[in-house]
């Protein structure tokens, strides 16, 4: 009897595995305490993930800014499996539009929030374009450790094999996840967890649009992160400065440097009102001839002159290596791009105008 039950038992139990459910005979299961689900709160600014094209073919050609929050969460219910989101509409802007009122008022909403014990993590929804310059500025000013998460799109939702809806999930899995406290902002598309201090859009018509020349600190994989590397500059509630401090933002311009330079566009910046002007220039932060005794003026004017480096994969310039910086004293940007040379700037001169200060500012962020 014994051999025939050992023989039989594979087959009855795939039998039972055959049986309607409710016939199986398993011992019925705890009922299951619903798991507190995080509280994160999605504030959206518009760009591409709320695009829309007029057909599904447009994956390049389409309108930016168009699709409400609600709409956007409405097209992704799998949220409700990572945590309890509700939407706020901040913006809805192209983010080439952003100006510095843009950028402190949505400041000004994250820290907030950041201060409200009934939220676990934010997500920011933001065009591309801009999104580098938003995530190093909120880096910069937030005083928190809760997640903070930019994500966008590089295709519409229209598009086939649109991007938005998994970068918005991975983005809310990272939002709620305990993990990323701590770690800065952060920016997540096309399955990777970026810092928000290095990242920045390298290409502008690909998915793998986003790179940090330090590379990204994870991944995230059917909504769980996997954690690589940490940011090692200060951040958050290791910076000095704050959201809540900063009445405004002064005027900080680029100068792109090239061939056949001349001192016109630092002329016109400087008559603008500019506080500093970052030149981003060719290599190490290099400075045409012409153009130096121009920029040692304005120098003698007040203006700050920020050294940086055009170089699209990362400069990393030095002091006194292309020009005698103590000298005229001038700053250099560091590992900074100029876009993110020019957040820090004026971010940096909302609090002092010393340069020794505002050089230590560019070695620790
Ligand atoms: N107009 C651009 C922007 O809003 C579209 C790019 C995008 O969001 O991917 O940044």
């Amino acid at each position: 009897m014994k051999h025939l039950l050992n023989a039989l038992g594979p087959a009855l139990f795939a039998l039972t595995l055959l049986l309607p459910p409710g016939l199986h005979a398993e011992e019925p299961t705890p009922a299951e305490t619903p798991r507190q689900l995080p509280r994160v709160v999605i504030l959206a600014t518009g760009g591409t993930i709320a695009g829309a094209g007029a057909s599904a073919a447009n994956s390049a050609t389409y309108q930016a800014a168009r699709v409400p929050v609600e709409q956007l969460l409405a097209g992704v219910p799998q949220l409700a499996e990572l945590a309890a989101v509700r939407g706020e509409q901040v913006l809805q802007l192209a983010s080439e539009s952003f100006g510095n009122e843009q950028l402190l008022a949505l400041g000004r909403r994250v820290a907030e929030l950041a201060e409200n014990p009934e939220v676990e993590g934010i997500v920011i929804t933001h065009g591309t374009d801009t999104l580098e310059e938003t995530a190093y500025f909120l880096t910069l000013v937030e005083r928190t450790d809760k997640p903070i998460v930019l994500v966008g799109s590089m295709r519409p939702g229209t598009a086939l094999s649109a991007d938005g809806a998994l970068n918005l999930y991975n983005a809310v899995a990272v939002a709620g996840n305990p993990q990323a406290r701590g770690k800065g902002v952060l920016v997540t598309l096309n399955d990777e967890i970026h810092s928000g201090r290095d990242v920045s859009k390298a290409l502008n018509i690909k998915t793998e649009a986003f790179k940090s020349p330090w590379g990204p600190l994870g991944m995230v994989v059917e909504g769980k992160s996997y954690w690589f590397r940490l940011p090692a500059k200060r951040h958050t509630l290791n910076s000095e400065f704050d959201i809540r401090q900063i009445a405004s933002l002064p005027r900080v311009d680029i100068a792109y440097a090239y061939g056949n330079l001349d001192d016109t566009a630092y002329r016109a910046f400087a008559g603008a009102g500019a506080r500093a002007i970052v030149h981003a220039g060719t290599g190490n932060g290099s400075v045409a001839a012409p153009v130096v005794p121009a920029l040692r003026a304005l120098r003698k004017e007040g203006l700050q002159i920020i050294r940086a480096s055009r170089a699209d994969q990362g400069g990393f310039v030095l002091r006194n290596a292309e020009q005698p910086d103590d000298q005229y004293d001038w700053l250099v940007a560091h590992d900074l791009n100029p876009q993110k040379a020019r957040i820090l700037a004026m971010v940096a001169l909302s609090k002092t105008q010393d340069s020794r200060e505002l050089q230590r500012i560019f070695w620790e962020y």
